[in-house]
Order: C-alpha cells, then sequence, then structure tokens
C-alpha cells in the first residue's frame, strides 16, 4: 500500500504546545505537505523533518490572532480570506488527507475538505467548554466538526468529554494522548552550570497567558518564604499586558530576588531536572499539559491544578500532587508539604517516570496517529 499523502494544515508558526505537537506528528509522515499561514519556527521544524512546506499567499496577518480568544470576533478577518480556503483546497486536490492542527485552521480546512472531498482529521488541542469559550463558538466548530471532520483526534479524556458534552458526535472521536520525547539519558546539570539560583527551586513552564496561572504561583510564593521560582515561556499570542502584569506582581509582593523570568527556551527538560518542583497552575481546566509529562520524565516532582487532563496524566494524584485551580494557598500548602521532605515523593517521581515512558511517549502517539491516517486512506482508496 502507498502510503497516504497527508496535508497538514495549521494557522500559526510560533511554537506553542498544539505546534510542538504536531512537529512531533509530523516525523511519521516525511513525505507530507505542511500549510501554514505564516512564516515561522514551526515552518522551519516541519522542513527539518522532510515535509514540504507550503506557506499562504492570503494568511498575512491570521497568526497574530489571539490563541484563546473568540474566533467569533475573528470571523470578519477570516471571512475575507476566501482566497485561503481556495489555496488551501487547491493544495489538497494533490493529497488524500487532511489534517487540521488548531481551530482557525480547521474552520477554514473545513470548508476545503468540503469542496474537494477529501477525508478531514481534526486535530483539536481545546478543550471546548463554556469557561474557554463561547456559545457561538462552540456551535460553529461543533457544527462543522460533526458534519465534514472525519476524526476529532483529542489528547485526553477531558477534551473528549467536553466536545461531546458540547453536542459533538461521540462515533467520530479518537482520544490520542500526547506524546513527548524522553530526554537524552545524561547527568542532572547542576544549577550552577545552567545559571540558577541554589536554594529550594520551583519552575513553570508554560506560554505566558492569564488561564496558565503564573499570577497563582507568584501569590503561593509570598506565602511559602524561602522558595524561589523560574518563569519558562514567553507571551505569544498578544499577551503581553499579562505578562507585565506578572512582572508588576513580582515588584508588589518582593519577589524580586526569588523569581527569574527566563522567557522561551529550548533545553525545558534540563531546567526542569534541575529544579525541585514543577508547578503547573492552571486556572481553567487544561486540554493535556505537555509540562506534566516533560516533568515526569525529567524525573521532577509535580504539584498541577487538579482542572482537564491534569488528574488522568498525573493518574488520580499517584503521580504528583493535585491541587484547587486558581487557590495560591493550596498550592502553598502542597509546596510546603514538598519542601518539607521532598525525600517522602520519590516513589510518586519513580511511578511518574514509568507511568510517562509507557503511556506518552512520542513514539506511541506518532503509531496512533499513523495507524488512524491509514486507516482513513484505506477507507478512501476502497
Ligand atoms: C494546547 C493546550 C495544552 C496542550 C497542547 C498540546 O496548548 O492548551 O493543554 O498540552 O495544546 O496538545
Amino acid at each position: 500500500m502507498t502510503p497516504a499523502r497527508l496535508l497538514f494544515v495549521n494557522h500559526v508558526s510560533s511554537m506553542s504546545g498544539a505546534e510542538f505537537v504536531l512537529a512531533q506528528v509530523a516525523q511519521a509522515f516525511p513525505g507530507a505537505s505542511a500549510f501554514l499561514f505564516e512564516q515561522g519556527p514551526l515552518l522551519a521544524a516541519l522542513e527539518a523533518h522532510g515535509l514540504r512546506g507550503i506557506v499562504a499567499k492570503n494568511g498575512a496577518g491570521l497568526g497574530g490572532i489571539k490563541r484563546d480568544k473568540s474566533l467569533v470576533r475573528a470571523l470578519p478577518a477570516l471571512a475575507k480570506l476566501a482566497g485561503l480556503v481556495r489555496e488551501i483546497a487547491g493544495a489538497a486536490r494533490a493529497h488524500d488527507v487532511l489534517y487540521a492542527n488548531s481551530q482557525k485552521a480547521f474552520l477554514l480546512t473545513a470548508l476545503a475538505a468540503s469542496i474537494v472531498r477529501r477525508p478531514l482529521v481534526w486535530h483539536l488541542h481545546d478543550i471546548l467548554n463554556p469557561e474557554h469559550f463561547g456559545g457561538m463558538q462552540r456551535r460553529l466548530q461543533i457544527g462543522l466538526a460533526n458534519r465534514v471532520a472525519t476524526r476529532v483526534v483529542v489528547p485526553s479524556g477531558a477534551c473528549a468529554d467536553a466536545f461531546v458534552e458540547a453536542g459533538g458526535r461521540p462515533e467520530i472521536v479518537a482520544v490520542v494522548p500526547n506524546g513527548v520525547s524522553p530526554p537524552q539519558a545524561a547527568p542532572r546539570p547542576t544549577r550552577e552550570a545552567l545559571g540558577l539560583p541554589e536554594g529550594p527551586l520551583v519552575g513553570v513552564f508554560s506560554r505566558l497567558a492569564h488561564w496558565k496561572g503564573q499570577h497563582v504561583l507568584l501569590k503561593a510564593l509570598h506565602e511559602t518564604p524561602g522558595v524561589g521560582a523560574i518563569v519558562v515561556g514567553s507571551a505569544l499570542f498578544g499577551e503581553e499586558a499579562y505578562e507585565r502584569q506578572l512582572r508588576a506582581t513580582v515588584r508588589e509582593l518582593g519577589l524580586g530576588d526569588r523569581v527569574t523570568f527566563l522567557g522561551q527556551r529550548n533545553d525545558v527538560m534540563r531546567l526542569m531536572s534541575a529544579v525541585d518542583c514543577v508547578v503547573h497552575p492552571s486556572t481553567l481546566a487544561e486540554p493535556f499539559g505537555l509540562t506534566l509529562v516533560e516533568a515526569m520524565m525529567a524525573r521532577t516532582s509535580v504539584v498541577a491544578t487538579d482542572a482537564g487532563a491534569a488528574r488522568e496524566i498525573l493518574d488520580d494524584g499517584r503521580a504528583g500532587q493535585l491541587v484547587t485551580p486558581g487557590d495560591a494557598l493550596s498550592l502553598a500548602a502542597a509546596l510546603k508539604a514538598f519542601f518539607a521532605a521532598p525525600q517522602d515523593f520519590a516513589q510518586q517521581r519513580d511511578h511518574a517516570a514509568l507511568r510517562a515512558a509507557e503511556r506518552y511517549s512520542a513514539d506511541r502517539m506518532r503509531g496512533d496517529i499513523r495507524a488512524l491516517v491509514e486507516q482513513l486512506a484505506a477507507g478512501r482508496s476502497g
């Protein structure tokens, strides 16, 4: 059987979680193409994996639309983009299966797919619930998915439940947990080598956005004297105001000598293995949370808010502590418990590392997605 000719479509080209996953998935399809609305690091990563990159002629400016903001508000901009739909449809004709990796990409690819009649996979990286998205947006996305998507791939049971609760057809949903490449076996880097301070140190690793909850960690630090933190990640999708607010909070709470902003980094697992504990403070339901798995693989203890996929990834709290979302005191209590006796969490770290290797490897994810795509392609030719 000749391998399916696959066309990936993603709207942004900067690297946030969904794009990291796409770059991993794409390695299973070296002969595939990728249609992006803009140039950037994702394009370079995909081309390095042997994919043919196609950059939209009509995509200018779309990448700047805030990731979490209403698609409905973005519609006037998108509506002008009939040209973009035509471009996607044009590219799609030379492919067997279309694969949209973001909400905006799905919207336009769904229209293109109905023109060229190709099976369409939607890799949905969001929780389509009312706390994240408005009713209009949910109805639009679910309505399109139900009519046009052959499969909706989601990274967690939490995403699948939200999709079905919003009216999505259960039979098109496939849960394929995200996967991460295990770190190279290497001695733990010293703090000094990484330029990090000595003493109790936690890390938060995520793009800077209000619902990712970095501000809750800052408040928790106020309650845990002596604990420092590194904040890794940057404001990616128009979240600069939030970053300014975080820096102001650091000043107001007098945390200047304990909190270091490191920006976006490519050595996340090294940094994770050098801190004592990784904190995942999202205030809203997290669709997946790659950080959790990276920390588990790095054998570093995890404290995460109990919202969305964290509970399933952390095995109901057996692979990391779960705390109340948005509650700085609950987070502070978990950090105090941890720093009072870090050795008591060794078994939890071992369990977490084993669980991550077994369930959340990039190889497993690629295998699952390849099987799914080949099945759709076979259905089309058969
Ligand atoms: C999005 C989600 C995050 C998930 C990532 C990859 O960024 O917010 O939870 O880990 O996509 O699926």
